[in-house]
């Protein structure tokens, strides 16, 4: 089918629209709390007119954030936030079936993923929704023209908030932006229970390995780590913990996991997560003492967090050896399998977070936008937390939808916790 969104957008094939309808569907029955918003917004229309540019995962769960905001009132365009992430069908869906222009095919190349982000920005929005700040770095490097049109922007992972942070500290953000990521009702849960989960499965489906009485070396315990260590302890793996912040390593000491530095977990390891958002926490010197077949994997925002150079640099072959599995023979024959590119393997190998955690990530995206707008342009060129109130309702909403009912604080408590004059 030819539509006006069909010939603004460019996908992989316009077929498998049918198949992404249901997918974003199944995600949508796990999704009570962006249910309740695009309830609302579709009859308050608090975005009406408003133009978005999206830079997400194209995913059956954004699929629903999209149609929040597009029932919401907003005009909305996507494109992918990593070249590795989109699920085809979902892009055709979007174009096809609900007419959001979408820029996205999965495995698309570093030329092609920055033209998709710039024919997003030829909608010339008003409002941006990143993940990993690529939008934002886009517009301030090389489209400055737009700042002036525009009201804020969101952003939804850690790796994007420092980027912006750096960005305001050294006085080079332009406008306003929410920090989803800050709220208690999207790390909490998405960076912990989702990574955790979706890691272990991207790595497993493209492996199938046991995990059991393996070796598993987390690369950093931020809440990505934490959740990542959590259930590979579950599923009987040994787990080893590396890291370079003291509070962290000592709560991973403490959470009962081995602490040590990377040089020494490198040769123990049968499994490698990196977590960190930072660069070549996997290093040369690193696998240079690895033992034969061990894995490699990140689910960090970007493919830094392994030396790629340096691996292809020591290898005298490589190989594919299955998907996502690529197989790099060194110099005295051992051999290091890279999975995914290093890229992040949760979504290059299996489908992302699950859609119940994707729901409160994605209500604080729909509802900080709302905030935007309300706000108009009031906000300073700052990052900003998403508003308490925000957060708060979110978890309310959940519960509510998980059927679970929690106590309430009675007078004489309230009484009780805001005096200072009951003592010992
Ligand atoms: N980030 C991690 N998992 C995701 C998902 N399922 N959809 C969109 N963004 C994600």
């Amino acid at each position: 089918m030819t539509t006006e969104s069909t010939t603004k957008s460019d996908i992989r094939d316009p077929r498998l629209a049918e198949e992404g309808v249901r997918r974003i569907e199944w995600a949508a029955r796990e999704m009570p709390v962006i249910a309740t918003i695009r309830e609302r917004f579709a009859k308050e229309q608090p975005l009406r007119g408003v133009r978005l540019a999206g830079c997400l995962h194209v995913t059956t769960e954004t699929a629903n954030l999209a149609l929040a905001l597009r029932d919401g009132g907003a005009e909305l365009v996507l494109c992918a936030s990593n070249p590795l992430s989109t699920q085809d069908d979902v892009a055709a869906a979007l174009v096809v079936e609900y007419g959001i222009p979408t820029f996205a095919i999965r495995g698309e190349d570093n030329d092609t993923y920055y033209r998709h982000l710039n024919q997003a920005l030829d909608s010339r929005p008003q409002i941006t929704l990143d993940d990993g700040a690529d939008l934002v770095a886009t517009i301030h490097r090389e489209k400055r023209d737009l700042i002036e049109g525009i009201v804020g922007g969101t952003e939804e992972t850690t790796t994007g908030v420092i980027r912006l942070r750096a960005m305001a500290k050294d006085g080079a953000l332009a406008y306003p932006i929410i920090a989803v990521n800050e709220a208690n009702t999207k790390h909490l849960f998405d960076n912990r229970y989702g990574t955790g989960q979706s890691t272990l499965d991207g790595i497993t489906r493209a492996t199938n390995v046991l995990w059991a009485a393996k070796q598993v070396v987390v690369v950093g315990y931020g809440w990505c780590g934490r959740g990542v260590a959590m259930r590979a302890r579950g599923m009987g793996a040994q787990v080893i913990v590396t890291e370079v912040d003291a509070l962290r390593a000592l709560e991973a000491s403490m959470d009962g996991y081995r602490v040590m530095p990377m040089q020494e977990a490198s040769a123990i390891g049968d499994i490698f997560i990196t977590l960190t958002g930072d660069k070549n926490v996997i290093d040369g010197s690193h696998m240079e003492v690895m033992k034969d077949g061990a894995i490699l994997a990140n689910s960090g925002h970007f493919d830094s967090e392994i030396n790629l150079e340096a691996l292809a640099a020591m290898a005298e072959s490589r190989r594919p050896v299955r998907a996502f599995v690529e197989e790099f023979r060194l110099g005295d024959g051992r051999r290091l399998f890279l999975l995914g590119e290093g890229r992040l393997i949760n979504l290059a190998a299996a489908e992302g977070h699950p859609a119940s955690v994707m729901d409160m990530s994605f209500a604080n995206q729909a509802l900080s936008v709302e905030h935007l707008v309300r706000q108009e342009k009031r906000l300073s060129p700052e990052v900003y937390t998403v508003p308490r109130e925000i957060d708060d309702e979110i978890a309310r909403l959940k519960l509510a939808a998980m059927g679970v009912h929690i106590d309430e604080l009675t007078e004489e408590q309230r009484a009780y916790l805001s005096s200072w004059e009951a003592g010992t």
